[in-house]
């Protein structure tokens, strides 16, 4: 949800004024998903690296995390949206901790959408996460398969994404589900993530029905040999 710094600075309103105004666009888009039928959405809200900004950056972003559980579970919950957390929670705030435990508790058998929170995430510590666990359960070194490492991150048991966007011009990944994305469709644009209205939501899906997965495969020609790590790979968006 990158580009509420600079919405803001285009304001001339503090960068903590374009987080909440970050917040407020999650909403409409959540919505607007779950009427295309999307099953899974994952949210990148703070990584392991924003740690570094300055403080009142930081504790702005943490307490808007915060309120946005208060003000939507309850919402969510109606609608049968899952909600989940990807990343370290025993780094949060306690009060932070014990909202997102119970958003995730309370949530837990709806199966309309997922929501994943990525929140105090990092690619590459998921990945060292699920090294850890495969050592920790004795795993011999022939047992360390893609699949099994797959298991293990915090997305285990979902599909893996088949669209990613990212919001505020930057074209990189910026340790956002590493491992998960090996075949996503990356989707750019220009547009601040509060700026991110329905519209783009539907430009975003309609440019992703036009991509043709391959999958590293020859459209038209059969495999021979295994099958590549693939998505949910039925072109709809997960
Ligand atoms: C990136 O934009 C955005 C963030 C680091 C924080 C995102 C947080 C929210 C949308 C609100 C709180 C979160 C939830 C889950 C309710 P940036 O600050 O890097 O923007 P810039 O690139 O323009 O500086």
């Amino acid at each position: 949800m990158d580009g509420n710094g600079r919405w803001a600075q285009a304001r001339n309103l503090k960068r903590a004024d374009g987080h909440r105004a970050g917040a407020e666009a999650i909403r409409p888009v959540i919505e607007r998903l779950g009427e295309y039928g999307v099953g899974v959405l994952t949210l990148f809200g703070f990584s392991t690296e924003n740690w570094g900004r300055p403080r009142h950056e930081v504790e702005a972003i943490l307490r808007l995390g915060g309120e946005f559980i208060d003000r939507y579970l309850d919402d969510f919950d109606r609608h049968g949206v899952q909600l989940r957390h990807l990343g370290e929670l025993d780094a949060l705030p306690r009060g932070l901790r014990a909202r997102v435990r119970r958003a995730v508790e309370r949530t837990r058998r709806n199966d309309r959408m997922i929501v994943n929170f990525a929140f105090n995430y990092g690619g590459r510590a998921d990945i060292v996460a699920a090294v850890r666990r495969l050592i920790a359960e004795g795993t011999t070194p022939e047992e360390i398969t893609e699949e099994a490492i797959a298991s293990r991150l915090a997305t285990g048991d979902l599909p893996e994404p088949d669209l990613l966007i990212r919001t505020g011009g930057e074209r990189r990944l910026s340790n956002f589900l590493l491992w998960q994305s090996a075949y996503a469709e990356y989707y750019f644009t220009e547009t601040f993530w509060p700026d991110f209205n329905l519209a783009c939501v539907d430009e975003a899906l309609a440019e992703f029905s036009k991509r043709q997965r391959r999958f590293g495969l020859v459209p038209g020609e059969a495999a021979d040999g295994e099958g590549p790590h693939r998505g949910a790979g039925d072109g709809e968006p997960a």
